[in-house]
């Protein structure tokens, strides 16, 4: 089977990686003109259509691992070979109104919000939300791009210029106990597994710890995350990966931040940490193959490598560590690679996160909700 991918990043490598004991082949179609995946055979698009008629020749379906693409160039690409998840998942998860529109016609909670077109609608919107409030670009953010806290609503026309978006979702700023996510997988069948909820540490918007599973999470939260998630995969009929980042709050409720239609950061932790990787099973899941069990096979965390590299050898001396890499140069806020570490215990694994970060010349510090 030779798989097509939207995307030629890290996730398209690891996607590959996974693949290949599957004897599956890659070939990545890439569209920022920046691929990094390294592997399988990349193609760089540029609107010519003998390019997407080479992809769509040497491919049998096609997924993807980049979500900020033409919806229409999905829809070309559907009409000609079969794509998972489909091109409706696609147009609703690159677009924060139309997840959070999903989101309440499936009864599943979010922040409290409002869409604005005008610097002057984003103050009213952060005076009728109250302050604080989190105003992001409608589409196109990753990494906590294109993204505004407003602590005072005199500082409005500001965050519209600096965002230099023309439509932006306001937010209630969530006071959070912690951010968690959950990553289900579903067959072409309608099966659905679900992987332990993970709680997730941002710093700046970027997520720097993913540690699951969580040692005092209720079983009732775990349950509601996967009633969300399974409504939308059953909504969308989904067949592959999704993700959805929600926050927890003080009442140990859930709010659904938002939602990735592809393999996720906040799952890289399940390569050597549960039964059967977030990408062997995307790639289970869109072969119409059986899927693995998503069980942890012991307390693991995912350690961001952002911006500067650690020294491999010292990583790869604690025990139990396991370094990824994605081949890419340095750059200041730029994913490189992550470091999954396991442990019998919670408290062994936080000691060794302790001293992975202090080996990271640009980790912050680790600390979690339940330490
Ligand atoms: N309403 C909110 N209340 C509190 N914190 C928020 C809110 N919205 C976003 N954040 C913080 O900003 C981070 C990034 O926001 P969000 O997930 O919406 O953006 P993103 O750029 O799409 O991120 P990514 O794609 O990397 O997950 C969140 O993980 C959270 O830490
Ligand atoms: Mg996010």
């Amino acid at each position: 089977m030779n798989i097509g991918v939207l995307g030629a990043g890290q996730l398209g490598r690891m996607l590959a990686l996974a693949g290949y004991p599957l004897a599956n082949r890659f070939t990545f179609l890439d569209t920022t003109g920046h691929p990094s995946a390294g592997i399988g055979d990349v193609m760089v698009y540029t609107d010519q259509h003998h390019l997407l008629d080479d992809f769509l020749a040497k491919v049998d379906l096609v997924t993807y691992e980049f979500e900020h693409l033409p919806v229409a160039l999905v829809q070309a690409i559907e009409e000609r070979k079969p794509v998972y998840p489909s091109s409706e998942a696609i147009r609703v998860c690159q677009n924060r109104a139309e997840e959070k529109a999903l989101f309440d016609r499936l009864g599943i909670p979010t922040p409290a919000y409002r869409l604005v077109e005008h610097a002057d609608e984003l103050e009213a919107a952060a005076r009728e939300l109250g302050c604080p409030v989190v105003a992001k670009s409608v589409t196109e953010g990753y990494d906590g791009k294109g993204q505004a806290v407003i602590r005072d609503p005199a500082e409005a026309h500001d965050a519209w210029r600096a965002i230099g978006h023309p439509r932006l979702i306001v937010e209630a700023f969530v006071d959070f106990v912690r951010e968690v996510s959950i990553i289900a997988v579903r067959g072409r069948d309608g099966e659905v597994v679900f992987y332990p909820m993970a709680e997730n540490v941002h710093v700046d918007g970027i997520l720097r710890y993913s540690l699951a599973p969580l040692p005092d999470l209720d079983d009732a939260v775990q349950q509601t995350a996967d009633d969300y998630i399974r409504a939308l995969l059953d909504e969308l009929d989904y067949v592959g990966v999704l993700t959805l980042e929600l926050f927890q709050t003080r009442d140990g409720g859930l709010l659904a931040n938002e939602m990735a239609p592809r393999v996720h950061n906040s799952g890289h932790w399940t390569i050597d940490g549960a039964v059967t990787s977030q990408f062997e099973n995307h790639l289970r899941a869109i072969q119409g193959l059986p899927l693995g069990d998503t069980a942890a096979r012991m307390p693991t965390c995912m350690v961001n490598v952002i911006g500067r590299e650690g020294d491999a050898a010292e990583l790869l001396a604690l025990p139990d560590a396991h370094l990824h890499r994605y081949d890419k140069s340095e750059r200041p806020g730029r994913k490189l690679a992550h470091v999954n570490l396991l442990a019998p215990t919670h408290a062994e694994l936080l000691d060794r996160v302790r001293a992975c970060a202090a080996l990271l010349p640009e980790a912050p510090a680790p600390t979690f909700s339940f330490e």
